[in-house]
């Protein structure tokens, strides 16, 4: 690594109350609709990015094997551009990219949003660029629609944007992360790899649902009233949304053919013990994405609560409180 120019950054992943399925353009990464998410303090990616002169491809490492380098090189190759365009040396180098997850990689807990929300603060400090928020958060958007919001802290809006070359399809802050504390206590119910990665999915979702229509028709209702909860801190308002948008993507899914069934059986009694838990008063809401994991939304008061009862729902492994989290931030 003599001899390059590196950078380290921490991005924290996020979970969409208001999801995203389905994209609008398949080469710009632009999703067919908009998204709101709370990014999640207790899961991130660090990721330092070197540019070393006379490297012969771009290398990625995660957790220290050898990881899939395409979407990584095509992050790296929309920085070097930037760089071109300014006369950095970074422009004319390839990288080697490492990433530590400190929680299980590719299994619905996000970890393509904050590794690619850390590798797009991380590249372009390694080259020497200064980009605002939201063209990070565009760049993060071309290795996984989600990173877009993994830029951000606190509670984040993704827009779906209309332009055709995807410069108004980022994500902005909605609130920070301390505006209005709440917790999300993630119910880890699989460690394994999952099956069928989003973009397939979205694809086949988008080629054969019957509900894909219904799916965007509906979406713009969703993030009105979503916005409104969190204006009027509504946590009632948000768990039902949250919980009602969720069920309405894995409708979706699961009249994809071939079927999108993420779940297992845990996940299923989780989704039952949420709204036992809610049977007895405590506010607690659901939301899964294309992942077995139960992600419950409540109050802080509540989280020990809500992760007892997690641990004791047959087959979850494991259940994490996380406070909301921070924006992504340069580590050095
Ligand atoms: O970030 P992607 O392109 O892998 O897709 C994420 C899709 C969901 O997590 C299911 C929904 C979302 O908005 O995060």
């Amino acid at each position: 690594m003599d001899g390059g120019a590196t950078a380290v950054a921490r991005a924290h992943s996020n979970i969409a109350l208001v999801k995203y399925w389905g994209k609008r353009d398949a080469a710009l990464n632009t999703p067919a609709v908009g998204s709101i998410s709370v990014t999640l303090d207790a899961l991130y990616t660090d990721t330092r990015v070197t540019f070393t002169p006379g490297l012969a491809a771009d290398e990625f490492w995660l957790a220290g094997c050898r990881g899939p380098v395409t979407r990584v090189s095509h992050v790296l190759d929309l920085v070097r551009g930037h760089a071109a365009s300014l006369g950095l040396p970074a422009s004319g180098l390839n990288a080697i990219v490492s990433s530590t997850n400190n929680f299980p990689t590719g299994a619905g807990l996000a970890s393509s949003a904050s590794g690619f929300a850390a590798l797009a603060v991380a590249a372009t400090g390694a080259a020497g660029l200064t980009l605002l928020s939201r063209e990070l958060s565009i760049l993060a958007r071309y290795g996984s629609g989600s990173a877009a919001r993994s830029i951000f802290g606190g509670f984040a809006e993704m827009h779906a944007g209309t332009a055709a070359d995807g410069s108004d399809a980022y994500a902005e802050e909605l609130l920070d992360q301390g505006a209005w504390p709440l917790a999300v206590v993630v119910a880890i119910t699989e460690h394994g790899e999952k099956s069928i990665n989003s973009t397939i999915g979205m694809n086949e979702s988008k080629a054969t649902s019957p509900f894909y229509p219904a799916w965007l028709d509906s979406a713009d209702d969703d993030l009105a009233e979503m916005r409104a909860a969190i204006r009027d801190r509504d946590f009632t308002r948000l768990g039902e949304l949250s919980e009602y948008n969720c069920l309405k993507l894995h409708a979706l899914m699961l009249t994809t053919r071939p079927a999108l069934i993420y779940w297992n059986a845990a996940t299923v009694a989780a989704m039952h013990a949420v709204r036992a838990l809610r049977a007895q008063g405590v506010p607690a809401y659901f939301t899964i994405d294309a992942g077995p994991q139960v992600k419950v939304l409540c109050l802080p008061g509540d989280a020990a609560a809500v992760q007892q009862a997690m641990t004791l729902v047959p087959g979850v492994h494991e259940a994490r409180i996380s406070a909301l989290g921070p924006a992504a931030y340069r580590l050095e």
